[in-house]
């Protein structure tokens, strides 16, 4: 069985994009691998989270996964902060990373122009963490957007470094995890591009029946079709996308035939998109809320996966500094 191994930013709450995409796949994942899934609670320290906002987001995070199905007893679920073996390897990895390499890293230029008064050396070696994140596992694979393709290919080249200099194939070149053809991608309420792409263009499981009414009904959409099966405009096939994973088919049937024959109101198709998203996060959103109050499960969680991580992660150290050249007298 192949070891697959995410990481999860602990910033923004799921949205219904993340959950067609990347929770589904993660739920099947978790049962076809040996799953390794974590809240990477150091890395957001670049940034410099007030204490509380820290632990806040990790709750929130950890909350809203374990309600959409992640499930401990299947995959390991942990906080990267509970497993001391993983700044270890960091630190003795960052002795092969090079300034050069991580000063071209696109993110890290990016991050320079952004937010040049907090240009951290925690930034700057942002690859190195993510890399002793992959290889404490010896993962195969990784799951990875757009966005962190380069951070991968990173840990690929330290992997492979490492090996090199002290010729030994030990680490694993870990590979980026292919979701292939079955990646839904759901569009946001602002008439264009994907959901959670921009501020506000996003329904979030948490979001409270009201909010969630609100934004549906604010919606972008157009002057309304003039003819005939005219072709549809891309703010309405958007809503009758978000249709398709929420509602029945036949609701989406009415709605498209009444586009057609330029009788649709637009009104009408909110409400009954708003109530039909509803009736999915509804339950969802009740489960969020009982675990992220019940600090007593929250708490065995972490436990649990904090065990199984390190029991993993400390076989992997052992092995590294043995291959250093560190020996006990
Ligand atoms: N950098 C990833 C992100 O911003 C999060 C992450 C940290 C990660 N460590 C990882 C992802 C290891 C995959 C593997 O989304």
């Amino acid at each position: 069985m192949e070891t697959v191994l995410s990481g999860i930013r602990p910033t923004g709450n799921l949205h219904l994009g993340n959950y067609f995409g990347a929770v589904k796949n993660f739920l099947r994942m978790q049962n076809e691998n040996n799953c390794y899934f974590f809240i990477a609670d150091y890395h957001s320290l670049t940034t410099h989270p007030t204490p509380e906002n820290l632990h806040n987001n990790v709750k929130n995070v950890l909350s809203e996964y374990l309600a959409v199905g992640l499930d401990p007893e299947v995959a390991t679920i942990y906080v990267q902060s509970d497993v001391p073996e993983i700044p270890e390897l960091y630190l003795l990895l960052n002795m092969n990373a090079y300034i050069g390499e991580l000063e071209r890293t696109t993110s890290f230029k990016d991050k320079v122009r952004s937010q040049p008064d907090n240009v951290n050396a925690g930034l700057l070696t942002y690859p190195v963490l993510m890399a002793a994140d992959i290889l404490i596992h010896n993962a195969d694979k990784v799951p990875v957007g757009k966005d962190q393709e380069q951070n991968l290919e990173m840990a690929r080249k330290f992997a492979r470094r490492f090996n090199q200099m002290y010729n030994h194939e030990y680490f694993k070149i870990p590979q980026a995890y292919n979701f292939g053809a079955e990646l839904v991608k759901i569009p946001g309420l602002d008439g264009s591009g994907k959901m959670g792409k921009s501020e506000g263009n996003g329904i979030y499981l948490i979001d409270e029946p009201k909010v969630l009414r609100q934004k549906v009904m604010r919606a972008v959409t157009d002057a309304g079709p003039t003819q005939m099966n005219s072709p549809i405009s891309e703010p309405i096939q958007n809503l009758f996308d978000i249709m398709k994973v929420v509602s029945a088919p036949d609701t989406l049937q009415f709605f498209v035939e009444k586009y057609n024959s330029c009788e649709i109101r637009y009104g009408d198709l909110k409400k009954q998109l708003a109530e039909d998203i509803l009736n999915f996060t509804n339950p969802i959103r009740e489960r969020i809320n009982d675990i992220a109050s019940n600090e007593e499960y929250l708490r065995k969680v972490v436990a649990m996966g904090a065990e199984k991580a390190r029991a993993s992660a400390s076989k992997t150290l052992k092995d590294v500094r043995s291959i250093i050249g560190f020996k006990s007298f």
